[in-house]
């Protein structure tokens, strides 16, 4: 691996998932553009974000990313990003209060356009059409014209993910997602559901809490903790040229950072330690993922660490494990074993989505609602024999009504999968199904807190 760095240097290394696009010409001018349009976010909220990271890796606090699969141009509005925003606050009450732990909110949202598939082409009714890759390169329509790679999707995505990251800059910061409100964060249809009425009685507690501060002289709507929070994005950084174009050299530090979103990953399907976007992000300043799937081995995520985190430092790199929740004891405990025994600082955070997609019958993507409770709950047994510190999920989900995932406290069925089946990509979580999971996250990180200060107390016993 060379050691000189440039945010173009990735364009000389092997490069996989990339589309085929018909007019390089017209993909240089557009990245051309790009290059001179203003950063989506800057370097001191992404190093803010490295430094909230680092305490979670050091076991104090707990990460929450969540979002899309993909965003969509056509669901481009106002209510769905205020009800994904709706339910993302509701898990992170949750986790805080129930869970007596301070959460990091990072959205998969403002730029989680482009992605990876597992055939280059798809065939229906014996007409192969390249497959959709989302948004910023091609339209899902089935037909020729529509599948084409278009250049200028990047610049569309851009302004959205612009509009998309002011709006939620609004809700963070300007009074939406003040802890007073924790009442009015519940959406209509979750009213009388079960975890709605699970949700309505904690939010009833922070009320009370919130009313014992005001009689103590604290005003909420004056305290920046309560009254704001900090909210950040990320996406899977997959299309390089256009995240080479937002590559920007921080003013203050010289350093580079990458300006499309606050924290981005490498998906398991391009993180081959010689190819591009290992080579893209090996330079970047920004906290980092790195998925990580069976495939993956203890070794080569040892190789994969020393490149992306040469000087082992705290909230620079998530580890997203995504197995299956069948497979999770079978491939976590050796990586965990390996990064514990080498000394590396990381977060370990639990994708329970990807490795839990099945058919349905009737032909829909689905993911049944029980394997991700159990993925969940695998990765939190893993961590607790291996004396590690399970630090955050990392989930799909929405805050609109849908029917995607089966099961859940109103069990989904696979019939009623054609009902409310929106996704563009991969099955979201739904509202009520990702309340429930956060209560059951809360419960693991409740058990876990107990038995590491059970271990200390041992150890100060001893001492
Ligand atoms: C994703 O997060 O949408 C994704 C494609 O994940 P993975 O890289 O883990 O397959
Ligand atoms: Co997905």
């Amino acid at each position: 691996m060379s050691k000189t760095w440039t945010p173009d240097s990735w364009r000389s290394k092997p490069i996989v998932q990339v589309p085929d696009y018909p007019d390089l010409e017209a993909v240089k001018s557009v990245e051309g553009r790009l290059a001179t349009y203003p950063p989506l976010v800057f370097a001191g909220e992404a190093r803010r974000l490295r430094a909230q990271l680092a305490r979670v890796a050091e076991g104090n606090g707990f990460l929450l990313q969540g979002g899309d699969c993909a965003e969509a141009f056509a669901e481009h509005h106002p209510d769905n990003i205020r009800d994904f925003f709706r339910v993302f606050l509701q898990m992170a009450a949750v986790l805080t209060y129930a869970a007596a732990s301070p959460v990091v909110k990072v959205g998969r949202i403002a730029g989680q356009f482009a992605k990876p598939r597992s055939s280059s082409t798809e065939t229906v009714d014996g007409v192969e059409l390249p497959s959709y890759r989302g948004d910023i390169i091609n339209d899902i329509d089935f037909t020729e014209s529509s599948r084409f790679p278009d250049p200028h999707r990047m610049e569309m995505a851009y302004r959205q993910s612009a509009a998309t990251l002011n709006l939620l800059r609004a809700f963070a910061q300007g009074g939406f997602a003040n802890l007073d409100h924790v009442h009015q964060w519940t959406l209509d249809f979750l009213k009388g559901s079960p975890q709605g009425d699970r949700y309505k009685e904690l939010a009833h507690r922070i009320s009370e809490a919130m009313d014992f501060m005001r009689a103590c002289g604290v005003d909420p709507g004056e305290t920046e903790a309560l009254r704001s929070t900090d909210f950040f994005t990320s996406h899977e950084a997959l299309l390089l040229g256009y995240e080479e174009a937002f590559t920007r050299t921080d003013s203050i530090t010289g350093d580079y950072y990458a300006t499309s979103g606050h924290m981005l990953w490498i998906g398991d399907r391009t993180r081959q330690i010689d190819h591009a976007h290992v080579e893209f992000f090996r330079g970047i300043e920004n906290p980092v993922g790195l998925k990580c799937g069976p495939s993956l081995e203890p070794d080569d995520l040892l190789r994969l660490i020393d490149v992306l985190n040469p000087d082992n430092e705290a909230g620079r790199l998530t580890l997203i494990t995504r197995f299956g929740a069948d497979k999770v004891f079978d491939y976590l405990p050796g990586l965990v074993k390996a990064v514990k025994a080498e000394g590396k600082k990381v977060i370990w955070s639990c994708d329970p989505m990807h490795g839990n997609v099945i058919k349905a019958s009737n032909g829909y993507k689905t993911r049944p609602f029980d394997r991700i409770l159990k993925e969940v709950e695998s990765f939190f047994a893993v961590h607790l024999t291996e004396g590690t510190y399970a630090g955050g999920v990392h989930v799909e989900m929405t805050g609109k009504n849908v029917t995607e995932c089966t099961g859940g406290a109103h069990a989904i069925t696979e019939d009623d999968l054609s009902d409310r089946y929106h996704t563009a990509c991969d099955p979201r979580l739904n509202a009520d199904q990702a309340l429930e999971l956060s209560f059951l996250i809360a419960d693991n990180i409740k058990k876990q807190r107990a038995s590491r200060n059970g271990e200390n107390n041992g150890k100060l016993a001893i001492a």
